[in-house]
């Protein structure tokens, strides 16, 4: 090799060798690296046997493959039904090589694995993790703590080894190929290395749990750790009476998995699709994804209702609830719609400029910050209904800081004044529209059972009534309403803001897309998108007042059986949301006056909901609890 600029010491002893020479480390050869590279072969025996032009050479014979696909769908994480036999030093060995093995950056392996099977020790670090336990369990929502209750989350003592992964970021020194831009590179590594532990533990049929529940430098100095080291991760290992299925969050229904579809997006984000399917339209699909509600699971929900221990009809429209909640899940009874999230979608709105509302704008971004340290209505109504919050930015007009409990969503700091132009442009509606879909999804996953639309934004309840005017026809001398509160000039200016803006566009309610690009924020487009995520999930949706209303008018437009998943929370004191509930057909639930937004009147409503689903799920039956019917 004369061009090699290498000098012989950098070259691996065994790379000019022939792979037939003795010595040659062959054990995890595929079997047919074992021929001479020179020997004649057929041009077509490495392809694919059933894909023409793919090559397969280097492919592992089918049960090989199928195994490494094996254990990667069986792996589990273990926290139940641990056995108390001892883990053998040389199966704990494998396993350690395998983690071993792991890629790092720049070759750095900046990896210690910190064996642990003392009971003091274990004790120690177990009250560690309960105390962090508790603490986490006390800032949760109602029924995420009474779910979380059932939860086990550490089985530190209860398995014969534990085993702490540690990063040292400093290792290999400053030039360290990779890590010099990304240093997280180096924890990266080390989370490898969990990985063929959890992997290889798999395969030799031990159950591995991962407990993190800890202050990272309390764990440290209990393992005695040097201070230029992290813990990465604490296993616990140990052979198990079986592995479930499904990881014991889903089952316990505490999250779910996402499919897969919605991970994959073809060469930039947002253009999902499957290699070798067409890209998908999450718009679309969520559409078609849209059915009307379930008849056999109404009529068994009203004949359930119609046996159950009370008079006939005694609920009210809380059995019509029922029903409903039935017909959308298609099961009677009904799941109980809980956990529940309140999702605020905050946007600001050019219109602002015509002077419609007394506020002014940064107030959206202000109230986004009281919602996320606690402080407004909508949190105490939250609290109070064990729901949990969380905000959307999709177009607040300032930057806004990242904080717990903020999606940053935005599509543009804020919308265009609609009475000169449209406030925003179609792609705009879609994104947001698609940012609303992918938050119904997004809570879902996490567990959630019940969708709550809250919104921010100041001026919305003009952009409202121009929405309402434009889908039902409406006259804006009756659909506008005085929002926060406004004198009868501004009243006056509102309302001719209005009708300005409709002259103007002159909308379409069959264009919905159309329509929200003309006058929507970008809250309601994206309400629209999450009411019509949580329909094509089958989830139901608690309307709050006149804008989640209008973007359900918009959502209606797109798929008529949106409906089947909405509840209106309330009725608020906005004349144009009686409009919209009544073109939307639905009843309110509760009529307290209320003109607050944010999600305050959904939230009051929530209780009733889960108190009819579950009325319809927990109350006897004439026939079960042997009492005699009315003659
Ligand atoms: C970084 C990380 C930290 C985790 N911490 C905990 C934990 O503290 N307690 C727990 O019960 N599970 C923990 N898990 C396990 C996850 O809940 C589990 O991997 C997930 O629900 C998927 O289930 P599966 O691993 O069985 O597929 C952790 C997992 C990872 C990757």
């Amino acid at each position: 090799m004369p061009d090699d600029p290498r000098t012989p010491e950098d070259r691996h002893p065994d790379e000019d060798r022939h792979p037939d020479e003795p010595g040659y480390p062959a054990e995890d050869r595929h079997p047919d690296e074992s021929r001479h590279p020179d020997e004649s072969r057929h041009p077509d025996e490495d392809r694919h046997p059933d894909v023409p032009g793919y090559p397969a050479e280097h492919r592992y014979p089918d049960e090989q493959r199928e195994a490494v696909y094996r254990v990667i769908a069986e792996r589990r994480d273990v926290r139940q039904g641990f056995r108390p036999d001892p883990v053998p030093a040389d199966v704990l060995g494998r396993v350690l090589a395998a983690a071993h093995q792991a890629p790092s950056v720049g070759l750095s392996q900046p990896w210690d694995f910190i064996v642990i099977t003392e009971r003091p020790r274990r004790e120690q670090i177990a009250a560690l993790a309960r105390r962090h336990r508790d603490e986490f369990a006390a800032g949760l929502p109602g029924a995420r703590s009474r779910a979380f209750d059932r939860l086990k989350v550490e089985s530190i003592l209860d398995t014969p080894v534990n085993i702490a992964v540690t990063c040292d970021r400093t290792r290999g020194g400053r030039h360290t190929l990779g890590r010099h831009v990304q240093p997280q590179t180096a924890d990266f590594s080390s989370v490898l290395a969990v990985a063929n532990l959890w992997l290889a533990a798999r395969a030799e049929g031990l159950g591995v749990g991962w407990v993190s529940f800890f202050d990272e430098r309390e764990l440290a100095a209990a393992l005695g750790l040097p201070d230029h080291l992290e813990v990465i991760a604490y296993l616990c290992l140990g052979y198990v009476t079986g592995f479930a299925a499904e990881p014991e969050l889903a089952t316990a229904g505490w999250a779910r998995r996402r499919p897969v579809s919605w991970a994959v997006h073809a060469e930039e984000f947002g253009r999902r699709g499957l290699p070798g399917e067409e890209p998908v339209d999450p718009l679309a699909d969520v559409i078609a994804a849209i059915a009307p509600p379930d008849a056999a699971a109404m009529t068994a929900a009203q004949e359930r209702q119609d046996r159950m221990t009370k008079p006939r009809g005694s609920l009210g429209v809380l059995e019509e609830v029922s029903v409903r909640l039935a017909g959308l899940s298609g099961n009677c009874p009904a799941p109980l719609p809980e956990p529940a999230c309140v999702a605020i979608f905050a946007a600001d709105h050019g219109v602002h400029a015509q002077g419609v509302s007394p506020w002014p704008q940064e107030v959206t971004a202000q109230m986004v910050a009281n919602f996320l340290a606690g402080g407004a209505v909508v949190n105490a109504f939250a609290a109070q209904a064990g729901a949990e919050v969380t905000v959307v930015d999709v177009g607040v007009a300032s930057a806004l800081d990242p904080v717990p409990g903020l999606l940053p969503r935005k599509i543009a700091p804020g919308t265009a004044d609609f009475t000169e132009g449209p406030a925003m442009t179609r792609e705009q509606a879609v994104a947001a529209l698609t940012v609303g879909l992918e938050i119904a999804r997004d809570l879902a996953a996490a567990g959630n059972r019940c969708l709550v639309t809250g919104d921010m934004g100041i001026a919305n309840t003009t952009a409202s009534a121009a929405l309402i005017c434009a889908f039902t026809g409406a006259d804006p001398a009756e659909a506008t309403g005085r929002g926060t509160g406004i004198d009868a000039a501004t009243y006056a200016r509102k309302v001719e803001v209005v009708c300005r803006g409709l002259a103007r566009h002159r909308p379409d309610p069959a264009d919905p897309v159309g329509v929200l690009a003309a006058f929507g924020g970008f809250e309601h487009a994206a309400l629209a998108g999450f009411i019509l995520g949580a329909a094509a999930l089958r989830l139901p949706v608690i309307l709050d007042g006149v804008i989640s209303s209008a973007a359900a008018l918009a959502a209606a437009a797109l798929a008529p059986d949106v409906t089947a998943a909405c509840f209106a929370g309330h009725r608020s004191v906005e004349p144009g949301h009686a409009i919209a509930l009544s073109h939307l057909g639905l009843s309110p639930l509760i009529d307290l006056g209320l003109r607050l937004g944010e999600g305050t009147g959904a939230l009051l409503a929530l209780p009733l909901v889960q108190s009819a689903a579950r009325a319809l799920r927990d109350v006897a039956t004439f026939d079960s609890a042997g009492v005699a019917e009315k003659l």
